[in-house]
């Protein structure tokens, strides 16, 4: 099992270029499996969730190649429909292909994505919505299959009772290629959405009203292949920029979207950090002791604050002068990052959804394990903010959605090694 060992106590400095986005990525791979022609994915992040959807992709009959920054998916042999159990194990959001695959074959048999680290993650709205349209599920032995009668789904109107990323992804993903119209309300407007609609836009798909809460999709008999460019990763961003706040110093973010980190970025403003945004680059300077923020950090479905940048906005903040609340509204368990930041040194208090984050003077290294992906990239920002050394253990979740972190960590001269 790999760690990192981190140093802390340097000042951040210097420019870095995010990588694409892992959330836009994951079901633009999925999409690719539908239709005909290759799909060409420029800014492509290497990450191990990138390679297990590869692996779903070559289960099912895919060729899938990843050469100077860019994932090739060509769909033409696709035959099969099954996700095996363990890749649903690996990574919950693997449900993600069966939209695509229920779209492209008429039926696909998965796992239960099974608990996870942030709680009970149901897949319910999914699954309803693949009823209406035209799917008949049942499930047996832990395994769940989808069969839609005539092999071709059909266009329903889909009122979601929550702003589901995933639940509006797969609705998408199936309703491309059904019969008729597909009408999603109360629709998730995060900016991934916005890209996963523009790549299939690009192959032939007639989707409208993307990045607001309704959603028509006319299927269509057939997609082709295109180019895409995949979108930054602005929870990626949310984290350089977090953990400089944290440590101090001063980063230039580019290939950054500006406009789509807006929510994060006005509240991180608060904390006194200079910024300064320009078309794609964003500037940050942190210099004197940060200030708490002093209203509730309500974490929402977008254009709301986003739950994946609440774990590295705290650990930012468990160095602030004065206390913040969060509010944790999206998952049950997501602040499973504060028992580490607490071994640190931080004062910070879970109550129910709520964390009483009471800034302190400083933090110290210590041993401590990355829970999940955002908290364990919260737990190195801490690090980097930390007098002496940690060591952090279950690096694999960072591994999941950082592409090269402690080289990008490293060259704005922080202290870190992987052993
Ligand atoms: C996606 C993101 C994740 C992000 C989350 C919220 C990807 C790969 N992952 O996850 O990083 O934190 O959006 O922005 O894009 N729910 C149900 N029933 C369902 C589906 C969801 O109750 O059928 C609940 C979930 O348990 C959760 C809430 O709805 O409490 C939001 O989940 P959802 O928006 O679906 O998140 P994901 O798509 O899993």
């Amino acid at each position: 099992m790999q760690k990192f060992i981190i140093t802390g106590g340097s000042r951040l400095s210097g420019e870095l270029t995010l990588q694409g986005s892992k959330n836009s990525i994951l079901p633009i791979m999925a999409a690719a499996l539908l239709g005909e022609g290759r799909s060409v994915l420029r800014n492509c992040p290497m990450l191990t969730d990138v390679f297990s959807a590869s692996r779903i992709l070559g289960g099912l009959g895919c060729r899938c190649t990843f050469s100077d920054g860019a994932a090739v998916i060509d769909p033409c042999g696709a035959s099969g429909s099954e996700i095996p159990e363990e890749l649903m194990r690996e990574m919950r959001s693997s449900i993600m292909f069966m939209g695509a695959i229920l779209g492209r074959m008429g039926e696909c048999t998965f796992s239960v994505p099974g608990g996870c680290e942030l709680g009970p993650r149901p897949i319910d709205m999914h699954l309803a919505a693949m009823r209406k349209m035209g799917a008949d599920i049942s499930d047996s032995g832990g395994r769940i299959y989808c069969r839609i009668a005539g092999g071709r789904a059909h266009g329903a109107k889909i009122n979601l009772p929550f702003p589901s990323v995933g639940a509006t992804e797969n609705i998408i993903l199936c309703a491309v290629c059904a019969d008729g119209e597909t009408i999603i309300n109360n629709a998730a407007r995060e900016p991934e959405i916005c890209d996963l609609c523009s790549f299939l836009r690009k192959r032939g798909a007639e989707i409208k009203g993307d990045g607001g809460g309704t959603i028509v999709i006319c299927g269509t008999e057939k997609l082709r292949g295109c180019e895409h460019i995949v979108m930054p990763d602005r929870i990626a961003g949310a984290t350089y920029l977090s953990m400089t706040a944290a440590a101090g110093g001063e980063i230039i973010l580019k290939n950054a979207c500006v406009a789509e980190m807006e929510p994060f970025l006005s509240v991180l403003e608060q904390t006194g950090c200079r910024i300064y945004t320009a078309e794609n680059r964003i500037y940050l300077r942190s210099g004197a002791r940060l200030r708490a923020i002093r209203e509730r950090i309500r974490t929402m479905p977008h254009p709301g604050f986003p739950t994946d940048a609440q774990a590295v906005l705290m650990a930012a903040l468990a160095v602030a002068d004065g206390a913040s609340v969060f509010e944790e509204n999206i998952f049950d368990c997501r602040y499973r990052h504060t028992d580490a930041l607490n071994k640190m040194g931080a004062d910070i208090e879970v109550l129910g959804k709520v964390a009483v984050v009471r800034g302190v003077a400083g933090l110290h290294g210590a041993d401590i394990n990355a829970t999940d992906l955002r908290g364990g990239a919260a737990m190195a920002a801490a690090a980097l903010a930390a007098e002496g050394t940690t060591c952090l253990s279950g690096i694999s979740h960072i591994d999941r959605g950082y592409e090269k972190f402690e080289e990008t960590v490293s060259c704005l001269g922080g202290k870190i090694r992987r052993v």
